[in-house]
This record gives C-alpha cells, sequence and structure tokens, in this order.
C-alpha cells in the first residue's frame, strides 16, 4: 500500500500500455520468472548451495552492479545464518579492498561464485584471476570444483573458460539484464549459501507478480509526475541500517535504468534516524527539488515513532512524501519489494519515455576504461 501528502491522478489505460510494452519487450523476461521458474535450475542452485556450505567456511562472491547489488542488499538485510561467510569482491577497482577480502580469506576452505552476465567486466575479471589464483595454490586441480560461473548460456570469456575447465555454470537468462536479475541463478545461488530461504523469497515474488501491478503503476505515476514538475531528486528513506545496500540496488535499479537521453530522477538514499543527524537539516529546509519515498518496513514501536515524525516533519518542510508499507521483514516481504520496485522502474522509465533495459552510460565509461588502460 502506498500513502501520499499529495495528490495525483492515475492514467489507468496509460499504465496498461505500458505494462503491456514491457512484456512483449525481449528484456522482459523477469516479468513472469517467479511463477515460471525452471525449478529444474531451482535444484541445482540449492545442491550447489549445499556442497559450498559442506566444503567451505567462506564464499567469495565476485561481480559488480546488477551482478553483485540485489543478494548483498537481502543478505545484509535478513542476516541468516549459515556456516559459510560471504566475502565480496570485484565490486571496485581498489587494490586495498581486493588485498583485505584475500586477507580475510586467509587460510580457510573457500569456494568462489564469479557473477558476469558479459564475462567482460574488468573489476570481476581482475578480481576473479587474484582468488583463482589463491584457489589453485590451495587445491591444486581440485580448485576447478570449487569455482561457479554465473554467466551468459553461450558467449563471453568467462563463458569459454567455464566450460572449458568444467566449471559448475549457472546462467543469466538472455531476456533479463542485470539489475533485473536478483531473483536469477546470480542472486539465489549467493543467497542460499548464506541462508537466505529461497523458496520463501521466490513465493513472496510469484504473489507479487499479480498483487503489485497496481501500486507500482501508482508509485510510477506519481514519481513521473513529480519528476515532470521539478522534483527532479528521489531520497529513499529507510528507518532500518541493515536495508543500507538495498537502498544500494534500488540506486542501481533507478538509476541505470531512467538516467539516459537527458531523463529521469536522480536517486538517492538515506537511513533515518542516523541520517537525520547529517542529511535532516537539508530534508527539512534545504532546495525543495527533492521527494521522499519512505520504505515503511515492519519496526519496532519507537521506530514507528520517528517515521511519524518524518512523515508529518517533513510534509511541513514542503517535501512531497509517499510512502510504500512493506508486508513483512523476511524473505517473502523482501521477495515482494523487489518485484514491485523493478516492475515500477520499468514502468517509470517508460513514462519518462527510454529504455528501461540498457544502459549505454555504463557501456561508455568501461570503453575508456579498457582505453586508458590499453596505454599503460
Ligand atoms: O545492471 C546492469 O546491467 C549492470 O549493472 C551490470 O550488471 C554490471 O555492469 C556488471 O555487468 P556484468 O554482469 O556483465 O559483469
Amino acid at each position: 500500500m502506498i500513502t501520499t501528502n499529495f495528490k495525483i491522478e492515475i492514467d489507468e489505460k496509460r499504465g496498461a500500455e505500458i505494462l503491456q510494452e514491457i512484456m512483449r519487450d525481449q528484456m522482459g523476461g523477469w516479468l513472469d520468472l517467479p511463477k515460471k521458474y525452471d525449478m529444474g535450475e531451482f535444484a541445482k542452485i540449492k545442491e550447489a548451495a549445499e556442497r559450498i556450505q559442506d566444503e567451505s567456511e567462506y564464499l567469495v562472491c565476485i561481480g559488480i552492479g546488477g551482478s553483485y547489488l540485489g543478494h548483498r542488499a537481502i543478505i545484509e538485510a535478513l542476516q541468516p545464518r549459515s556456516g559459510t561467510k560471504i566475502v565480496y569482491a570485484g565490486n571496485s577497482l581498489s587494490e586495498r579492498e581486493l588485498k583485505r577480502a584475500l586477507e580475510e580469506v586467509g587460510d580457510a576452505d573457500f569456494s568462489i561464485n564469479v557473477i558476469s552476465k558479459s564475462g567482460t567486466t574488468l573489476e570481476p575479471a581482475i578480481a576473479f584471476e587474484a582468488f583463482k589464483k589463491k584457489l589453485f595454490e590451495k587445491y591444486g586441480e581440485d580448485a576447478k570444483n570449487r569455482i561457479y560461473a554465473t554467466t551468459d548460456a553461450r558467449t563471453g570469456t568467462l563463458h569459454d573458460e567455464a566450460a572449458i575447465n568444467g566449471y559448475t555454470m549457472f546462467v543469466v537468462p538472455d531476456d533479463i539484464g542485470g539489475r533485473y536479475s536478483v531473483l536469477t541463478a546470480v542472486g539465489l545461488l549467493p543467497m542460499a549459501v548464506a541462508g537466505v530461504d529461497i523458496d520463501k523469497l521466490l513465493e513472496g515474488a510469484a504473489e507479487a507478480v499479480e498483487s503489485v501491478i497496481k501500486p507500482a503503476m501508482e508509485y510510477a505515476t506519481m514519481r513521473h509526475s513529480l519528476g515532470m514538475k521539478g522534483y527532479d531528486t528521489e531520497v529513499f528513506a529507510s528507518f532500518e541500517p541493515a536495508t543500507m545496500y538495498f537502498n544500494e540496488w534500488l540506486k542501481q535499479l533507478f538509476g541505470e535504468s531512467e538516467g539516459k537521453n537527458k531523463q529521469g530522477i536522480l536517486p538517492t538514499a538515506v537511513i533515518y534516524s542516523t541520517d537525520l543527524h547529517s542529511l535532516g537539516q537539508f530534508m527539512q529546509d534545504g532546495r525543495r527539488n527533492l521527494f521522499e519515498t519512505i520504505i515503511d518496513y515492519p519496526t519496532d514501536e519507537m521506530n514507528a515513532k520517528v517515521v511519524k515524525a518524518v512523515k508529518i516533519a517533513h510534509a511541513q518542510g514542503g517535501i512531497p512524501v509517499l510512502a510504500i508499507d512493506v508486508s513483512s521483514y523476511d524473505e517473502k516481504g523482501f521477495g515482494e519489494l523487489v518485484y514491485f520496485f523493478e516492475l515500477a522502474c520499468a514502468i517509470s522509465a517508460k513514462m519518462f519515455g527510454v529504455n528501461p533495459f540498457d544502459q549505454p552510460g555504463v557501456e561508455a565509461y568501461k570503453h575508456e576504461l579498457k582505453r586508458l588502460i590499453g596505454e599503460i
């Protein structure tokens, strides 16, 4: 359910047309995925997760952007129990950070899940080389049985290497792009290893396939309409510190889906009450070009009072505030929430007249970086 302190007319006809467009889009494979998940692959994911849990103290998850943020968001939010700890690598080019990750694993038993749809992204490629070296030094040829590659079904450097060496492979479906891939093997394998109940997660998402259409359309219409009125920044506000990476996933989802052709709303995020003591002043009284989207997770009594206080104070400060009620703080709730935001984001991007599923700007950076590295 969405509540607001402002009124906006919803053009249901336009919303329905956009939904049809997304359904016809060749990158719309995530739309009905939770309802028609390949149960053979699902069983393979669970089997691999159990094997990793049996064999390894650490699973090194290597990936960036859509190949990383979604599963980290849910793992950090739910903090499930598992004997296998997840270590993230390949999400920056910081040598210091890579060294830290290598040292964290130390002499412990570990496996690697390298995730890259293109199989050519530089950050994960470099981290993979470093961890592969460590793995082969520790296990010799047996290292190959500890590498799990999630990548394109047919092409790419990572695909070819995995096929030649017999790594266990999982596929990023052709019709699903990085940031819409949380509920594929990209996210499901690391989540299962970390102890997230992936059955419940998919159950939540499957229920959302029908139930969130209307609220997603409403939310997309609201943000588009606010954007057209000059509210060009959206502040996602959560009152649960453990959801910081969910905020990061949201920033990526909306930023990469919508920010093109000089269009879109700049997504940013805060954790309250912490950030009420840093950005709170600006929120209350700074430049009025922003609106606030509260992600209202079920919470304790005191924290609920903070939510209420923020809604009242920020409305008084002239901020359009909308709140999205999250049904439950568990796997089902997050499955539903992921699907809700994916759908709302795709609809919203279409309303801005841009393609929600490409990221030409990111490709431009990747291209420049490769050119500069070539010069060294
Ligand atoms: O959402 C996206 O498509 C991007 O964020 C990609 O996931 C990111 O650039 C990593 O790409 P790849 O999975 O090809 O390594």
